[in-house]
């Protein structure tokens, strides 16, 4: 690998593409080359561009202020000869972005995308470092289909399964057949704040569009396995999900109940989730939190508010592990949304991709 990799951002006014531009500033292996994003932006400066609608807490760069921004639909050639790869989070229509993403990967840049249009790509890995980095070997079957040399899609899974997923992981040895999830979903995961939604105070939603179809959807993914030019989804468990908007700015929460064909014991279970290492801690990525999941003993623990920056925002909490009546076990889980559940993510995948050759 190299030292330094030179990168862009499209989408880069947007809400997760403020969040790459934040995690990216002070980066040791990333350095933002490029910032894109609508025709409608193109040509301003990102303070021009995206100083008033700035979500961040804490200022734009300093370094990237200046930069103007390119039209990320009309410049690809231009944007793929000054990068090594590109981050991607735009809002525009399925049809689109899966074509956006493809141009890019054919103009021989590699793509992270936060986007969901190419998730059940076949042949395209969606990736949670930790759980399953072995994907990332399909991407030499994508790049025949697409003709590249160095060009590829990855993308990383929806923001809501990041919390109750890594919980699950270590626990699938004991053959989990049942799993039903209610997600508390933060506001933030819509691109807003208080401010862009005040109707969210003393609220909540009872649905977010699309959200538990991708909740149940999308671990299968990540537990699927590679066979030939594809990866074929896991049969089990079986999930059931519902999603709430709740009035909260970060942290998605998810109350989740499982059955397993071999109930183990609640230590067993808090001993995985402890031991619980995957290769980015291994190879020591650099957004990796040290500690994957940490438990909380406290009966009011997780909370959104206190507990979601922890690690850098990278880590996962779970709490309130007791045995049920109907389901063998059920507890909580928090991630950050836009940390670990999207910009954290993505980055935290390009570490993967670029540790592994991906890029070079
Ligand atoms: N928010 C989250 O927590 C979250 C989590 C996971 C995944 N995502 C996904 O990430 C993506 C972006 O989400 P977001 O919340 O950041 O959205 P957003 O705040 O609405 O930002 C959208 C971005 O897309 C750009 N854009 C819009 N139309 C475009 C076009 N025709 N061509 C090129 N760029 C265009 C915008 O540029 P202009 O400023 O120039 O309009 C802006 O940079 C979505 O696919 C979303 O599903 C979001």
């Amino acid at each position: 690998m190299k030292k330094q990799y030179n990168v862009g951002i499209i989408g880069a006014t947007g809400m997760v593409g403020q969040r790459f531009a934040t995690l990216l500033e002070n980066h040791p292996w990333f350095n933002v080359k490029v910032l894109a994003a609508s025709p409608r932006s193109a040509g301003q400066t990102y303070e021009e561009a995206a100083g008033s609608r700035w979500k961040m807490t804490t200022p734009m760069p300093e370094s990237m202020k200046n930069m103007v921004l390119l039209d990320a639909t009309s410049d690809i050639e231009k944007i793929a000869e000054q990068v090594d790869f590109c981050f991607c989070a735009v809002d525009m229509k399925k049809d689109e972005i899966k074509v956006l993403e493809e141009k890019y990967a054919k103009a021989e840049c590699p793509i992270v995308s936060n986007n969901s249009a190419h998730r059940f790509t076949p042949d395209v890995p969606m990736v949670v470092p930790e759980i399953n980095p072995e994907h990332i070997e399909i991407i030499k079957a994508q790049r025949e289909r697409l003709g590249t040399k160095r060009g590829f899609i990855a993308v990383k899974s929806n923001c809501s399964i990041q919390s109750y997923v890594p919980a699950l992981h270590p626990l699938r040895k004991f053959g989990l057949t049942k799993v039903l999830a209610c997600t508390y979903q933060a506001i933030s995961g819509a691109g807003k704040n208080f401010e862009t939604w005040p109707e969210m105070l003393d609220n909540l939603i009872p649905y977010i569009g699309g959200e538990e179809e991708k909740s149940e959807q999308e671990p299968l993914k990540v537990w699927g396995e590679i066979k030939g030019n594809e990866i074929v989804k896991a049969e089990t468990p079986l999930i059931t999900t519902q999603c709430l908007r709740v009035p909260v700015s970060d942290g998605h929460t998810a109350a989740v109940f499982v059955s397993f064909e071999n109930k183990p014991s609640k230590e067993e279970i808090l001993q995985l989730w402890k031991d619980f290492k995957g290769v980015p801690q291994e190879l020591e990525l650099p957004s990796a939190p040290k500690q994957f999941i940490h438990y909380f003993e406290e009966n009011d623990r997780p909370q959104a508010k206190l507990d979601r920056n922890l690690e850098g925002g990278m880590a996962v909490s779970t709490g309130r592990l007791r045995e049920d009546t109907q389901y063998d076990y059920k507890f909580v889980c928090l991630s950050h949304n836009t940390l670990r559940g999207a910009a954290g993510g993505g980055v935290l995948l390009a570490e993967l991709l670029a540790a592994k050759g991906y890029f070079d």
